[in-house]
């Protein structure tokens, strides 16, 4: 196989063969193919496309770059969840303790936040003592006792998409539906699980703007899923305001205790429950949606699914009185409000507005080296579609400096527009992939 014939078969139109993408992956991952031809072959794959046996051939060639998560040690069915990542996104802090308190095994290795968007290991630390880096033993004993563990995934899973992704992102070559597919579900086939639930956000605040691209990335996904043998479903789910009324880490922690206890975000808890149904029906724990619901609902009200989350955050050294007084956990100490300029119907919400105002008072990072402040961010008070008042508060900013707070408000003061007619509230849920 030469390398510069396999460019041109992709440049032309062709279908590559599962040899010839193993042997790419291969080389890119050793070294042996330099950049140049392999951002040669992203940007015909960009351009051209690849068929579905293409990326799944792609994508279990980037899951087996590296070594594969053994969760052998591990009993009883193992569920995950991917979100293609948004704005007030805690969905993982609910839903892991709830779905392993159904009896389903969460095994979860999560990201950190970048760019606009949070990410799970940032929100954990906010919890002071929690430990994100667990042994490999200490991980599998963790999920066999408690049922959930949640940690960083570790160096060696798929190294070929970290390669990949980097030359990406210096080329133009991220937005590729086949591109990100296949780096999505590398990493999650690498990590083990059975059942994989995929929340594909659409919107401002996140990677796919259009539904129709949200939709083809889903189906995609799905369709990889059942042809490398994992159970897969996706939820296409609004992103054009945040999901959860808080953005930013401490923030974030303190609304999923809120969720747990049936008092948070009324969206927060609906996405939870219809991803959190998915995961436990694909299972096998429950037999179809309704009943998964109903039980899941119970497991909040009677508090059995918190209890799950102190008992994970106790056992990762966690200190878990946070986890029954979270109003105690730091939030920084300049506040100010952003208040509606007119009366009459939230129009817009806009998350990616939001996310870059809560970024620029230090809660995500612009880079991934970047420092940042886990107590500031910002809560909204209105959604899309609530009648609001002139001078009404639409949300309260929290930094750590009177500088950052001016900078974020600055921002996040655009993030509103108040219509005279009534506005329709955006569906949070806009349609499921099932294989
Ligand atoms: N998220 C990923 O993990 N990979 C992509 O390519 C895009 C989003
Ligand atoms: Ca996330």
């Amino acid at each position: 196989m030469r390398v510069p014939d396999i460019i041109a078969k992709k440049r032309d139109g062709g279908e590559l063969s599962r040899e010839e993408i193993e042997f790419m992956i291969r080389g890119a991952t050793s070294g042996e193919i330099p950049d140049y031809q392999m951002t040669a072959l992203l940007m015909a794959v960009y351009f051209r496309g690849m068929t579905p046996e293409e990326t799944t051939a792609l994508t279990l060639a980037m899951a087996h770059s590296g070594a594969l998560v053994d969760l052998a040690g591990i009993r009883g069915v193992k569920v995950d969840k991917h979100s293609t990542g948004g704005v007030g996104d805690t969905t993982t802090l609910v839903l892991a303790p709830l779905v392993a308190a159904a009896g389903a095994r969460v095994a979860k290795m999560s990201g950190r936040g970048l760019g606009h968007t949070g990410g799970t290991l940032d929100k954990l630390e906010s919890i002071p003592g929690f430990r994100i880096s667990l042994a490999p033993s200490e991980f599998i004993a963790q999920v066999n006792t408690v049922g959930v563990a949640v940690v960083g995934q570790t160096a060696d899973v798929a190294p070929a998409d970290k390669i990949l992704y980097a030359l990406r992102d210096v080329t133009a070559t991220v937005d590729s539906i086949p591109l990100i597919a296949a780096s999505i579900m590398s990493k999650k086939i690498a990590t083990g699980a059975d059942v994989i639930v995929l929340d594909v956000k659409v919107g401002s605040g996140a990677f796919m703007r259009s539904l129709a691209d949200a939709r083809n990335l889903a189906s995609l996904m799905v369709e990889i899923g059942r042809m490398s043998g994992r159970r897969t479903a996706a939820v296409i789910s609004d992103m054009s305001q945040p999901l959860g009324r808080a953005v930013g880490n401490s923030l974030e922690v303190r609304e999923a205790v809120h969720t747990l206890r049936g008092e948070g975000s009324r969206r927060l808890l609906e996405l939870c429950l219809e991803l959190a149904s998915r995961m436990t029906v694909l299972a096998g724990v429950h037999e179809e949606l309704g009943t998964a619901r109903e039980h899941l609902e119970m497991l909040i009200k009677s508090g059995v699914a918190l209890a799950k989350l102190r008992d994970m955050v106790a056992a990762q050294g966690g200190d878990p009185t946070y986890v029954d007084f979270p109003e105690r956990l730091p939030v920084a100490p300049f506040e100010r409000a952003v208040v509606a300029r007119g009366s009459g119907h939230v129009a817009r919400a806009d998350a990616l507005t939001l996310g870059r105002a809560a970024m620029a008072m230090g809660a995500g990072r612009a880079r991934k080296e970047d420092p940042i402040d886990l107590s500031v961010g910002l809560v909204t008070h209105a959604e899309v579609g609530d009648e609001v008042h002139a001078g009404q508060c639409l949300a309260t900013l929290y930094a750590s400096s009177r500088d950052k707070l001016e900078e974020g408000a600055s921002i996040a003061d655009g993030a509103f527009s108040i219509s005279e007619t009534p506005v329709a509230a955006p569906p949070l849920v806009y349609e499921a992939v099932d294989a």
